[in-house]
């Protein structure tokens, strides 16, 4: 991880190495933390910012369902970010704001633990390895949605997700692939799942997945680019057999999938894959007006 010089916590920026927490913070303890991923991209237009209210939005929801009483509302944890941004002096980076319940009492109940708030940013290149990478289902299913508030994005979430990549990955893949409890396919540890069916693209619906905000973002555009897409319940079987098939996030962007459980996939990077994700590069890079209203440029 490449460091930058300051960390922006409650309210003051910190230098890098003494931005510490207590030992027993609660959110280390019971995973009981909101966090966000957000990118931004050195564009000829300025440093661009993807997505980033809606991804505010998404933390502040997050808090919320941790029951969290946030001490920032969205346009202060916006300033906060480009604060944070600015005096890094990044021009492209990744941006990680996390509340989470602090030092205080350590009962699993969250009371008498302040809620407390950090935003680092730092240069972060690809996230996958490769052009386009092969998958293995994990034998663990992602969090049944009575289990949690699955579509929230909470630190104790990434334990599945963190088991589940571990599998795969040491077994030589570059990404694991998490079913549901019904059988169907639910997403990747840290990204959301496509495939491609002719001219169609088909995902599976929100329910046992994060609402992630490149997918929200790739199914308006696909839409525009004249697709036709589908949210609806996808079985293993049915991706293997698919024309192409890819992941989406905020680290992963567009990641084409080669194979799945060692079936090759039909297109290792399919036309229709390859045209989103061009569209897609072009968007973060400022090159289409249309997308304009997605970035936030930093001046
Ligand atoms: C479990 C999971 N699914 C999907 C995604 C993709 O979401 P987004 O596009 O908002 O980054 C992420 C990344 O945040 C994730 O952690």
């Amino acid at each position: 991880m490449e460091k930058t010089q300051k960390i922006w916590m409650n309210g003051e920026l910190v230098d890098w190495d003494k931005a510490n927490v207590h030992i027993l913070t609660h959110s280390l303890h019971y995973g009981s933390a909101a966090f966000e991923g957000i990118r931004m991209y050195d564009t000829k237009k300025g440093s661009a910012m993807f997505q980033l209210d809606r991804h505010i939005d998404r933390l502040l929801y997050s808090a919320e369902s941790l029951q969290m009483k946030v001490p920032y509302n969205k346009d202060q944890l916006r300033e906060a970010i480009l604060e944070t941004i600015k005096i890094n002096k990044v021009k492209a980076c990744y941006v990680r704001p996390i509340i989470y319940y602090g030092y205080g009492e350590l009962r699993v109940g969250p009371g008498g633990c302040p809620v407390e708030t950090s935003i680092a940013v730092w240069p972060w290149g690809a996230y996958l390895p490769g052009d386009s990478i092969k998958v293995k289902t994990s034998d663990l299913i992602r969090i049944h949605p009575k289990s949690s508030v699955t579509d929230a994005k909470i630190t104790g979430h990434y334990v599945n997700s963190m088991l589940a990549g571990l599998q795969a990955t040491s077994k030589g893949y570059g990404e694991a692939l998490l079913l549901d409890y019904e059988g169907n396919i639910a997403e990747g540890p840290g990204e959301n799942f496509f495939i491609v069916q002719g001219n169609k693209i088909i995902t599976p619906p929100l329910g046992t997945i994060l609402a992630g905000i490149t997918r929200e973002s790739v199914i308006e555009l696909a839409r525009d680019l004249g697709y036709k897409v589908e949210e609806r319940a996808i079985k293993l079987e049915e991706a293997y057999e698919a024309d192409e098939c890819f992941f989406t996030g905020t680290a992963a962007e567009v990641t084409p999938i080669k194979s799945i459980d060692d079936k090759p996939i039909k297109n290792e990077i399919g036309p229709v894959t390859k045209h989103l994700k061009e569209e897609f590069v072009k968007i973060v890079n400022a090159e289409n007006e249309r997308y304009f209203k997605w970035l936030t440029f930093v001046k």
